[in-house]
C-alpha cells in the first residue's frame, strides 16, 4: 500500500525528467546537426532555398526538401529544419511512403503558420503540417525545435466562444497530423498555439510520443494537446499539457495505449470520448495511464460516452495520478450529452467495464470528487478503487463520492465509494 507522499513528488520527477532531456539536448555543443550525421543523407530546407525571415513563406522548399529526402534510398535520410531559423510555412503536406524504410524529420528550429485564417482560403482548413502513409517517421526537436501555430485569429472568430459572430468557425487547423504513419515517433519538441488541436495520430499501428511540451492559454477554444483515434500500441511520455482542451483526448477504434509521466494543466483532462456520438459501435480498450500530475485542470481521469452510442470501453487503468485543485479528479460521464439534461434516458450506451483506479491522491476543487455517473440500460461493471485518498482543495470543506448505475470493489477509498455496488 502507498500514501500520498508518492504523488506529489511524481510532479517534480516529471518536470526534472522534461527538463533533464531537454538539457542534455542542448548539452550538445551547439548544432545537433552533430547527432545527425551519424544517420542518413542531410536534406536542409536552406539549400531548398527556404528563407528564415519569418515573413517568406516557404511550403516549396520544405516540399521540395521533403521529396528528396523520401525519395532517398540510402537508410534513414533527413530532412533539417536548422536551430536558430524560424520558417514560416503554409498548410503542406508530407506524404509517404518514402524510399527507405525509416525518415527523419530533425526540427531543430522553429516553424510557425500563417497568422490568419484567410491563408486558408480554398485550402482543407482542418490541417497545417500534415504527415500521411510515411512509416519509421521519426520528428524529432532536439530539444529544440518549436512548432508555433499562431492561433489566436482562429481563436477569435471560434463559434466555440464567439457564437454571436455571423462568420464563426467550428474547424481550424490542426498543428501536427500524423495519418497511417506507422512505426513512426515525436519527440523532443514544442508545440503551442495551434488554431486548434496541437496533434492528431489517426491510422497508426505503432507510434512514440515522448519528451513533448504542448501549450496554448487556458481560453483558447478546442485546443487538445493530443488527440488519437483508430490507433493501436500508442505512448505518450514524459510529457508537459497545458491546454484549452483536453490535454490528451482519446477517440475511437483505440487499442493498447500506455500514457505515462504527463502533466496536464491547465486543460480538460486525460479524457476517454466522448465516444459513441453517432449510435456507431464503439471499440476501446486496453489503455493504461500512470503517473499523471493533475494541476488545475478541469478533469483528471475522465471516461464520458453518448446514450445513443453501442460498443465497449473495457480494460482501462489509471494508477499513481496526483490532482492539485482539479475540478472532476475521477469522473464517468455515460450519458454524456450536448445540453446537461436535455437528453432523455435510452436503452442504448457504450458499456464500460474492468476499470481500475489505483493509487490516487491530492485535491479536488469540487464536492463530488470522484464521479460515477453510469447509464441504467448499460450499467457500468468491474470498476475496481484502490488506494484513493481525495481532499478537498478548500480547507475545512468535505468532498464525496457519486455513484449511480456503477458495479465494482472499493478497497481503502477516500472519499468513502461504498455507494459503488458489488
Ligand atoms: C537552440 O536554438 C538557439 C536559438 O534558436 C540556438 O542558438 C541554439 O544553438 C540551439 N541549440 C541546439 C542544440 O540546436
Ligand atoms: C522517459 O524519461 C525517462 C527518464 O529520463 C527515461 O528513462 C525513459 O526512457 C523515457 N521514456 C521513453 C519512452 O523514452
Ligand atoms: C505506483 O506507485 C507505487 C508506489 O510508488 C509503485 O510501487 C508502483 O510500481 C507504481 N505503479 C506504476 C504502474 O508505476
Ligand atoms: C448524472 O447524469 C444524469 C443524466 O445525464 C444527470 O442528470 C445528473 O446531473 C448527473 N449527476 C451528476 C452528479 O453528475
Ligand atoms: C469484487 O469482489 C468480489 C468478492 O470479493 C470478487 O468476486 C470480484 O471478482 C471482485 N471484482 C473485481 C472487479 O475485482
Amino acid at each position: 500500500m502507498y500514501t500520498q507522499r508518492h504523488t506529489i513528488n511524481s510532479s517534480m520527477d516529471i518536470s526534472g525528467a522534461v527538463l533533464f532531456i531537454l538539457a542534455l539536448a542542448l548539452s550538445n555543443n551547439g548544432s545537433p546537426r552533430n547527432v545527425f550525421h551519424v544517420y542518413g543523407k542531410e536534406f536542409n530546407v536552406l539549400d531548398y532555398g527556404a528563407i528564415s525571415d519569418g515573413q517568406t513563406e516557404n511550403s516549396k522548399a520544405f516540399g521540395e526538401a521533403w521529396n528528396a529526402a523520401c525519395g532517398d534510398p540510402t537508410p534513414t535520410p533527413q530532412l533539417i529544419v536548422p536551430s536558430g531559423h524560424t520558417f514560416l510555412v503554409n498548410p503542406i503536406m508530407f506524404r509517404g511512403p518514402c524510399q527507405a524504410p525509416g525518415i527523419d524529420f530533425a526540427i531543430a528550429g522553429t516553424i510557425i503558420a500563417p497568422d490568419s485564417p484567410g491563408f486558408w482560403d480554398g485550402k482543407d482548413a482542418s490541417q497545417w503540417l500534415v504527415f500521411e502513409g510515411v512509416k519509421g517517421l521519426k520528428v524529432d526537436g532536439y530539444g529544440n525545435g518549436t512548432i508555433d501555430g499562431r492561433g489566436k485569429a482562429w481563436w477569435d472568430q471560434s463559434c466555440r466562444y464567439n457564437p454571436q459572430l455571423k462568420t464563426c468557425t467550428t474547424l481550424a487547423p490542426t498543428a501536427l497530423r500524423f495519418l497511417s504513419c506507422d512505426g513512426s515517433s515525436v519527440r523532443n519538441v514544442g508545440l503551442k498555439d495551434s488554431a486548434q488541436a496541437h496533434v492528431l495520430i489517426t491510422g497508426c499501428n505503432g507510434f512514440d510520443v515522448n519528451n513533448v511540451v504542448i501549450m496554448s492559454p487556458e481560453s483558447s477554444p478546442n485546443t487538445d494537446g493530443i488527440h488519437i483515434q483508430d490507433t493501436q500500441h500508442l505512448s505518450i511520455s514524459n510529457s508537459s499539457f497545458g491546454v484549452g482542451d483536453d490535454c490528451i483526448s482519446i477517440g475511437d477504434r483505440i487499442r493498447d495505449i500506455n500514457i505515462q509521466n504527463v502533466k496536464c494543466g491547465p486543460g480538460h483532462g486525460i479524457s476517454i470520448g466522448s465516444l459513441g456520438r453517432s449510435g456507431n459501435y464503439v471499440q476501446v480498450e486496453r489503455i493504461f495511464v500512470t503517473n499523471a500530475y493533475f494541476t488545475g485542470s478541469t478533469n483528471g481521469a475522465r471516461i464520458k460516452t453518448w446514450q445513443v452510442g453501442r460498443g465497449y470501453v473495457r480494460n482501462i487503468r489509471f494508477e499513481n495520478l496526483t490532482f492539485d485543485s482539479v475540478k472532476n479528479p475521477i469522473i464517468i460521464d455515460q450519458n454524456y450529452c450536448e445540453v446537461r439534461d436535455a437528453c432523455k434516458e435510452q436503452e442504448t450506451g457504450v458499456q464500460i467495464s474492468q476499470v481500475v483506479y489505483r493509487g490516487m491522491s491530492g485535491t479536488s476543487s469540487t464536492e463530488i470528487a470522484i464521479n460515477l455517473n453510469c447509464s441504467s440500460s448499460v450499467p457500468c461493471h468491474g470498476i475496481l478503487m484502490e488506494d484513493i485518498h481525495l481532499t478537498s482543495a478548500m480547507a475545512g470543506k468535505e468532498v464525496t463520492t457519486y455513484c449511480r448505475n456503477a458495479h465494482g470493489n472499493v478497497t481503502d477509498v477516500a472519499p468513502d465509494s461504498t455507494c459503488l455496488l458489488d
